[in-house]
């Protein structure tokens, strides 16, 4: 798509925005017409017209058509919160960017009449190469939340991870995903805390914990704070951010723990230290996740790290940095053979494929789904994952792939 293409299906999107007149009068709606750069981007690459919303998950052509169906659906300050970046929002559009630097260097002639998109980690093996990303308080985007999120992953049977941050239990979610899933962690500063999370999780039936790395810091949610205080709901009856323990309450993670004496969720104190300790806690397998430089792949290598994400957080943690498939080479290089996972800004079988070629074992994704869950509980989320399923599979034909294990690095090359 050229520039100009783009330019103006973003001003298609704002008009359509600024016009419906199921969005009318609201925030969305003026904030769109008064602050574009501010918008989700990923609306930007997507080619079809945005003047009339889906009705059903099977009418979807692409996941993009799940957006402005859970915008509408979604109060402003929940859709602002999963829209939002960081800042400009320069990383958060980079990574849709990023996939157009990359071009892809298909074989013919090979019988791809049969194709398994099959991938396994820790010894289990997975239906497809997407899995899910570990998002937060699902609830907030539809009551069935965290379960109806797994129950859709079970009958894809993907990889899911699951927030510290979720509002169903891990125990719950273990139920309704029928099989071990993976559980995110935010250890804060408080060793007491990751511990107890860890051991909760290990016992629920979780085998990796993916401890997030990316989060030390602050950040500007500038989306999420502009949208947020025009919500005409009460937004304190929910959400009580005085101390980390009210503004946590609803979290099932935090049941029974006390987390006196923490400011937020976050490890500014955390380093390879700590994740040794961690490490002396539980069997699971250890996993990185935010991962971006080659540097700190090779220090998890050393460190006996058992698979990393290169994630920027959906380019929710610092702004200014590049995407994650541009980061991915340099990671694949240094992290020695282990398995290495990649999110942010993922939303096509093309985009899947090209991260598969140059190594990653499988790819995540975190809004497209909570598009889907916004807009239609359970069977949008199937329908989101099922898309990317067929998109992805159709992608490995067309590359002569007949497995993952045939895509590589020759078949995708710099733009
Ligand atoms: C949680 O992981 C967030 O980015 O808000």
């Amino acid at each position: 798509m050229s520039l100009d293409d783009r330019i103006a299906s973003r001003r298609k999107f704002l008009q359509f925005l600024a016009a419906s007149p199921l969005l009318a009068g609201s925030d969305l709606a003026a904030m769109a017409a008064e602050n574009p750069s501010l918008l989700p981007d990923p609306m930007l690459w997507s080619p079809r017209t945005l003047d009339r919303l889906i009705k059903s998950p099977k009418e979807a052509i692409s996941i993009f058509d799940f957006e402005p169906v859970m915008a509408r659906n979604v109060p402003p300050a929940h859709f602002g919160y999963m829209a939002s970046g960081i800042d400009d929002e320069t990383t958060l559009r980079a990574n849709r960017e990023g996939f157009q630097k990359f071009v892809l260097r298909p074989r013919r002639l090979v019988d791809v009449s049969k194709v398994d998109t099959s991938v396994e980690l820790f010894g289990i093996k997975y239906s497809s190469p997407v899995g899910i990303c570990p998002t937060g308080g699902h609830k907030g985007y539809h009551p069935e939340g965290e379960t109806a999120v797994a129950t859709a992953a079970k009958l894809g049977n993907h990889l899911m991870l699951l927030s510290t941050q979720a509002t169903t239990s891990v125990e719950d979610v273990v139920k309704a995903r029928g099989a071990p899933i993976w559980f995110q962690l935010y250890a804060t500063n408080k060793f007491e805390v990751a511990t107890h999370h860890v051991k909760r999780a290990e016992r629920a039936g979780c085998v990796a914990v993916a401890v997030t790395v990316d989060r030390s810091g602050g950040r500007n949610q500038e989306t999420l704070f502009r949208l947020r205080p025009n919500d005409t709901r009460n937004c304190s009856q929910c959400h009580d951010r005085s101390t980390i323990s009210t503004n946590n309450a609803r979290k099932p993670a935090y049941d029974g723990l006390d987390v006196s004496g923490l400011q937020n969720i976050q490890s500014s104190m955390m380093s390879w230290d700590y994740i040794q300790r961690l490490r002396d806690q539980t069997k699971m397998k250890i996993v990185l996740k935010g991962i971006i430089t080659w540097e700190d792949a090779e220090l998890a290598r050393k460190n006996g790290i058992d698979a990393i994400i290169v994630s920027n957080h959906g380019g929710r943690s610092e702004d200014g940095g590049p995407s994650t498939i541009e980061s991915l080479p340099e990671i694949i290089a240094a992290a020695g053979g282990m398995p290495v996972l990649i999110d942010s800004g993922f939303r096509r079988g093309s985009d899947i494929v090209k991260a598969l070629c140059m190594g990653a074992t499988a790819v995540c994704v975190g809004r497209p789904y909570l598009w889907g869950l916004g807009a239609f509980g359970q069977p949008g989320v199937e329908r989101v994952l099922e898309l990317l399923r067929t998109e992805t599979r159709s992608m490995m034909q067309q590359m002569g792939a007949p497995a993952v294990k045939h895509l590589v690095p020759a078949m995708v090359r710099r733009a």
